[in-house]
């Protein structure tokens, strides 16, 4: 099964990956935010893809998640690991480290978010992430030894501000436990196009008025998001020997 990976910030470009070649998908859907990345990592084929381009220009409601996943599709990714920086809502799930979750909450407006606009047809979305392939993140986690989390429930928010308090207490109240930009469409898009998909969350930050924060501190989140990138790097190299 050919493994795709996509990049979220912090992770424009995949450390170790031997690039074997780039290569740019037009789509039905317009162009994905970068080329296509195909190379090697751990000895395994993998395709990669900067979900904000590779010098980080497209910001999350600007992403064209149609296009992304249409093209990581049609150069024959199978499974699909998407990494995302989130604020945390749960005091297990701190600054630096990951959650691979296992529910989602979309509260995102207006983005194109379906392939099915000429047809009827409606997905099953009871379990939006890919049972299996999260599991196996959770294991390589576990041998590599990194600060996780198992589970939790991603709140796709819109963007580009961050939330409000009042936004974040409500989210808890709705049983999220982490809060995003770009999980949806894009993990509703996976499934359309029939490709397992699980994210590893990165935590960058705690979540607006959580933890006694007057304010979310913007240079605090690059220093915690790199030492993810850090621990993503090291569940890489459990994960993938294992494919
Ligand atoms: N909110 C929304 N998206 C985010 C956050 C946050 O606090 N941190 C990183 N991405």
């Amino acid at each position: 099964m050919t493994l795709a990976i996509i990049g979220g910030t912090g992770l424009t470009s995949l450390a170790g990956l031997e690039i074997a070649r780039r290569e740019m998908v037009h789509t039905p859907y317009g162009e994905p935010s970068a080329p296509v990345t195909h190379g090697d990592l751990h000895g395994r084929r993998v395709i990669f893809l900067a979900r904000h381009g590779y010098g980080h220009t497209i910001p999350p409601h600007r992403v064209n998640f149609r296009a992304n996943l249409w093209a990581l599709k049609h150069v024959g990714a199978e499974q699909l690991v998407a990494v995302a920086a989130v604020g945390s809502i749960d005091d297990a799930f701190k600054p630096g480290d990951l959650a691979f979750p296992d529910q989602i909450i979309d509260y995102t407006a207006g983005r194109e978010h379906t392939y099915f606009d000429e047809d009827v047809n409606h997905i099953d979305f009871t379990y939006p992430y890919d049972p299996k392939l999260r599991q196996r993140m959770v294991a390589a986690a576990e041998e590599a030894n990194v600060g996780y989390v198992a589970g939790g429930c991603y709140a796709a928010t819109q963007g580009p501000r961050l939330e409000t308090a009042a936004e974040i207490k409500r989210l808890a109240r709705d049983g999220s436990t982490m809060v995003g930009m770009t999980g949806m469409p894009e993990a509703a898009l996976a499934r359309e196009l029939n490709l397992a998909y699980a994210t590893c969350a990165v935590c960058a930050n705690w979540a607006a008025g959580l933890h006694g924060q007057e304010t979310v501190a913007m240079n605090d989140i690059e220093a915690n998001l790199n030492q993810g990138m850090a621990q993503v790097r090291s569940l890489l190299g459990a994960f993938i020997p294992r494919l």
